[in-house]
């Protein structure tokens, strides 16, 4: 392979904390957002090919790989995220306040695991500032637009669906909504995966209109936590699983000096745990479940896919791998295709099940 303008670009970013290279990256796209450049890089990046096409809670996705929520936190950069080749966004994690999150440091690269712990604590500019972007990016753009709803720190776990309710009402022109009770960064947030409030607080959203609405689950669920997850989806009539989001278990393959920082893991090591989740679940529901913790390559989307992932979603793989990644992926994905004999992304869903 030839050198790319990433790997010149990478070290220079690698030499800056996590948090500022993910800011000058936020910079980057912005600045070429609604430029000649945008149209350039979408002529470059965008493959355009109807076998990777899939459909999935009554969106289309011209491709299955999206960006995991996180990146985008404050919905800035949809537009050119869509133009590298990304097939949906899910931007946020959106509260209700706005949030400055924990003290920095707060996110770690691993580069010798090729990961990251993070625990941001939900930093975001709350749902009244975020809400507008999100109606501007869905209407404007050919890719979904979803959107990742979180608890503000400071409202109490017994009345969280008010407080998710109040940021739905915010961003209610997204594509699709995702409930996030599973990041590990704000106290308590995980014990809302419990089945009655899970329930309530899902049942609360799809009362005032939340569709499609999905949930997002935790990697460090048990076997019988999920299974109840699923019953909740199944009784409510729900739309999709996102599964899944960071770890806090620690490897023990662990190489790099920042693997005991306090968060969520992301990134290779979660991989292989994140498919067998996708995989757990798919087995056990309908609904479409998107593939999300460490997809780095068509062979980690494809396994994902196969694995029954409708759709895949990726984050801390951008960072290793750069702004082609999605090209690369979607490329990759239909030689892979090709290889196995499916006519599309579609027929490969769920083929190891
Ligand atoms: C995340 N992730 C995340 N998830 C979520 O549901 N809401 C959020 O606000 C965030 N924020 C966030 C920040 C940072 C810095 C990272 C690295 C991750 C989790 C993310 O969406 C995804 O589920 C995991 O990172 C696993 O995917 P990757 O990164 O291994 O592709």
């Amino acid at each position: 392979m030839g050198l790319s303008l990433y790997d010149i670009v990478k070290p220079l970013l690698f030499s800056l904390p996590t948090e500022t290279a993910h800011g000058v990256g936020i910079h980057s796209l912005a600045a070429i957002q609604g430029t000649p450049v945008e149209s350039l890089l979408r002529d470059r990046l965008v493959v355009d090919d109807d076998r990777l096409s899939v459909e999935a809670f009554g969106q289309s996705f011209p491709s299955p790989v999206g960006v995991a929520a996180g990146f985008d936190k404050n919905a800035h950069v949809a537009p050119a995220l869509a133009a590298l080749g990304f097939g949906h966004v899910e931007v946020g994690g959106v509260t209700a306040e706005r949030q400055a999150g924990n003290p920095r440091p707060r996110m770690f690269r691993l580069p010798e695991d090729h990961a990251i712990i993070n625990r941001m604590g939900f930093n975001n500019d709350g749902a009244d500032a975020i809400g507008p972007r999100v109606s501007e990016h869905a209407a404007a753009l050919d890719v979904p637009v979803g959107v990742n709803i979180g608890k503000s720190k400071s409202a109490p776990l017994e009345t969280a669906e008010d407080d998710y309710l109040y940021t739905y009402e915010r961003v209610s022109d997204a594509d699709f909504f995702v409930v996030n009770v599973s990041s590990p960064n704000t106290p308590g947030l995980r014990d809302l995966q419990n089945r009655d409030r899970l329930a309530s607080i899902l049942g609360t959203l799809r009362d005032a209109g939340a569709d499609p609405l999905l949930v997002k689950l935790s990697p460090d669920l048990g076997e019988g936590a999920i299974e109840d997850a699923i019953h909740v989806v199944n009784d409510l009539d729900l739309d999709g699983i996102v599964a899944t989001n960071t770890t806090t278990r620690r490897p023990a393959s662990l190489h790099s000096p920042d693997a005991s920082e306090d968060g969520g893991l992301s990134g290779a090591p979660l991989e292989r745990h994140a498919t067998e989740t996708v995989r757990f679940v798919a087995e056990r529901t309908d609904v479409p479940v998107v593939g999300v913790g460490g997809v780095a390559s068509a062979e980690g989307a494809y396994a994902k896919i196969r694995a029954g992932a409708r759709v895949v979603q990726l984050y801390t793989g951008l960072v290793y791998e750069g702004p082609t990644l999605a090209r690369d992926i979607n490329r990759g994905l239909l030689e892979l295709l090709e290889r196995d004999g499916f006519d599309s992304v579609a027929d490969a869903v769920g083929a190891d099940l």
